[in-house]
């Protein structure tokens, strides 16, 4: 006889450890593991980070919107903040270091904006 505790315990590990990737996957990839590097003198994005890291894009074309139809460029935070409606001005101020930040991100999701034929990144960016 032999105690099949240990033994459904094993396999349950064994699951466990090769759906880790699909776990990962699922609950959302924690920022650190691509390596982005946030802004070092600011605590806060404009809104709440979760909101920020799975609405940005959203916000992005609220903003654009906005600002060329509306003709509406400051934006309201859900802390009351005021912030001016712009893609240069606003967000790359605080990350301004886009490479480490926004993109690396996006290389590891394989996401690959095309604002940037238009819009001007931070001096230290371009190359
Ligand atoms: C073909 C050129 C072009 C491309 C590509 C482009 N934009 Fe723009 N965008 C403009 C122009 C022109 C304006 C108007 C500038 C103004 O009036 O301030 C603008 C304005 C905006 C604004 C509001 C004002 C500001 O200064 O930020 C946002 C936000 C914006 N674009 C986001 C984006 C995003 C995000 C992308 C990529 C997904 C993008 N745009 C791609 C040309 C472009
Ligand atoms: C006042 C400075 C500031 C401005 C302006 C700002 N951010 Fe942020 N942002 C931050 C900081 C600081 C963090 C990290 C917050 C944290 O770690 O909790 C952050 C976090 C984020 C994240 C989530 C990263 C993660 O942890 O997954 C995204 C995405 C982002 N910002 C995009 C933007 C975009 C797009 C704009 C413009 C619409 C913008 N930010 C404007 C300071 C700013
Ligand atoms: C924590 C990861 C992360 C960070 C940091 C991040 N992004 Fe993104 N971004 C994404 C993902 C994932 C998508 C694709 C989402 C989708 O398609 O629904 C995306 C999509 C976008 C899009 C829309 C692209 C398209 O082709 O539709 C824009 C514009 C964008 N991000 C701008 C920025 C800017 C600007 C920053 C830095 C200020 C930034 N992102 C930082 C993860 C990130």
């Amino acid at each position: 006889m032999y105690n099949a505790r240990p033994v459904l315990a094993g396999i349950a590990i064994v699951v466990i450890l090769f759906s880790a990737p699909f776990w990962a996957g699922v609950l959302g990839r924690d920022y650190k593991d691509t390596g982005i590097v946030p802004p070092k003198d600011e605590k806060n994005c404009i809104e709440d980070t979760g909101l920020m890291r799975s609405r940005h894009m959203q916000l992005l074309n609220e903003w654009r919107d906005e600002a060329l139809r509306g003709e509406n460029r400051s934006y309201t935070a859900a802390d009351g903040r005021t912030w001016a409606v712009s893609l240069q001005n606003t967000c790359l101020s605080c990350h301004a270091n886009y490479r480490e930040f926004c993109e690396r991100c996006h290389e590891a999701s394989s996401v690959y904006p095309y604002c940037w034929t238009c819009h001007v990144l931070p001096v230290e960016n371009r190359k």
